[in-house]
């Protein structure tokens, strides 16, 4: 019996000449008099390899039953191609059907499906060229960023997924519980959380930064890279209920050199892919987003510029522009002010720093102006914030009045506060949003068509 070999390989001629086994689904048929072809892919590239059934042959009479979606074995002869559009093809000597498709049933026709329509056939979809190109992008980023933090010595932290602290403070999480909703145990009139699972409320982490804090203050410099939940109701095309983030945690750092970080980062990300999915990114550039290859270049060899919160409001009164929501020192910025910023008024990535303290976490390091504080986020074109973070606030007392400022409980954050007694030292870190770096690298439109299963108000499907 053959090994199989990925139809990846085949097209850049390895194996030429000799036998082999493909096993993968149809793409189209078509038949002349003498011949059909039949093209297949089994998902290692995006191109589909053309296989050629001579009707001499006795397994042509299979032919017939073959539709779009169906599974196949073929064995033959890698041949050089007399055809236009690719250099390898086989000859085939043996076909085998494994699974058939009813070609009035199966969804996935020749023509273009819309992305709305296909996010309704999340368990078909991987097998368009589009959701095949999207899934070994997202392979590939993923593999990347393992390998730029380990190529550095940083240590690799899972952080918990359940959790009882509240990270960002701001509300909008998942509860955990075990409790039967439909019969509360209560005590004093209220709900006895001490029956619950734990004993006491717990959710889904919005973010594994407390816990990357613990681990750079003593590890140095580590990372998580994990899901993350938020129960926000914003039916966006940048935000999910469920998403990846990537969180680097660096003790000894202030927050120029966590933005050095971050557009190191990126960049690297960024040529990672360029280099690595050549293909795929041809095909997204050529269907979805024309300038998103020559976008990922340029900013490659870019430096991203560097502005205060003042700064960019400044910038953004002096716009001229006719925002939706007013521009005011003291608000947080929406996504067409960060636009302007990045995509009209600077051209490029940047990175705003020094936001007013009342509009971010209580965890951020305070300035000596008493109103702002070490806060960064990354703005890319088409985006908006890529990435947020921050240098923490290492001082214990100053850090213990934020807490206090945000009404949360001291007694709640007692080790986060320990960790300021016993050998504080700066240290800064972020999140970057690993499904916005897939849309932004991609150029789709829409986060819920870069993930496999999206999660988002009101559906959780597959
Ligand atoms: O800015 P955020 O909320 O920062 C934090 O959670 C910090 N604890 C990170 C840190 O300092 N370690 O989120 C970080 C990034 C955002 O910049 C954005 O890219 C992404 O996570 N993000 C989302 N992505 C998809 N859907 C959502 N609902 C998102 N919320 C945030
Ligand atoms: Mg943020």
């Amino acid at each position: 019996m053959l090994r199989r070999s990925k139809i990846r390989e085949l097209l850049a001629g390895e194996a030429a000449g000799g036998a082999v086994l493909v096993q993968g689904w149809v793409k189209t048929k078509r038949s002349s008099k003498t011949v059909s072809f039949l093209q297949i892919n089994d998902g290692s590239t995006l191109a589909d390899i053309q296989v050629v059934v001579d009707s001499e042959l006795p397994d042509h009479a299979l032919m017939d039953s073959l539709n779009t979606g169906c599974s196949v074995n073929i064995e033959g002869t890698l041949v050089a191609s007399l055809g236009k559009g690719q250099r390898y093809e086989i000859a085939a000597r043996r076909l085998e059907v494994l699974g058939l498709t009813d070609p009035e049933e199966y969804p996935l026709q020749k023509k273009r499906h819309t992305l709305e329509f296909l996010r309704d056939m999340a368990h078909l979809r991987p097998r368009t060229n589009t959701f095949g190109a999207m899934a070994r992008v997202r392979s590939s980023l993923a593999f990347a960023v393992h390998s730029f933090f380990q190529q550095r010595g940083y240590v690799y932290l899972h952080a918990p997924i359940i959790t009882a602290s509240d990270a960002e403070g701001a509300g909008a999480m998942f509860r955990v519980t075990t409790l039967d909703l439909g019969d509360l145990p209560t005590r004093d009139g209220a709900v006895d959380n001490d029956a619950d699972f734990f004993g006491k409320p717990a959710f889904l982490t919005v973010s594994g930064q407390l816990e990357a804090e613990i681990f750079a203050l003593a590890l140095s410099d580590v990372y998580t890279f994990g899901p993350t939940f938020r129960a926000e109701n914003s039916n966006t095309s940048r935000h999910l209920a469920e998403f990846w983030m990537v969180e680097p945690e660096v003790a000894f750092c202030d927050l120029d050199g966590l933005a050095s970080l971050a557009e190191d980062f990126l960049k690297y990300l960024f040529s990672y892919v360029l280099e690595h999915c050549p293909e795929d990114m041809k095909f997204f550039n050529k269907w979805f987003e024309p300038t998103t290859v020559e976008t990922l270049r340029s900013i490659v060899d870019s430096r991203f510029e560097r502005i205060t919160y003042t700064e960019a409001i400044d910038m953004l009164k002096a716009s001229g522009e006719n925002f939706e929501f007013p521009v005011e020192w003291g608000t947080d910025l929406q996504s067409e002010h960060e636009r302007y910023l990045t995509e009209k008024k600077i051209g490029s990535p940047v990175i705003v720093t020094d936001y007013p303290k009342d509009i971010k976490a209580f965890y951020m390091r305070l300035n000596d102006d008493g109103q702002t504080v070490r806060a960064m986020d990354v703005l890319v074109p088409r985006i908006g914030e890529i990435i947020g973070g921050s240098q923490r606030e290492e001082r214990r007392d100053l850090l213990l009045s934020r807490l206090q400022e945000a009404g949360l409980s001291e007694e709640h954050y007692w080790w986060y506060l320990e960790l300021r007694q016993f050998g504080t030292a700066p240290h800064s870190g972020f999140g970057l949003g690993f499904e916005r770096t897939v849309q932004f690298v991609t150029g789709m439109q829409n986060i819920r068509d870069v993930v496999a299963f999206p999660r988002t108000p009101r559906r959780a499907e597959f």
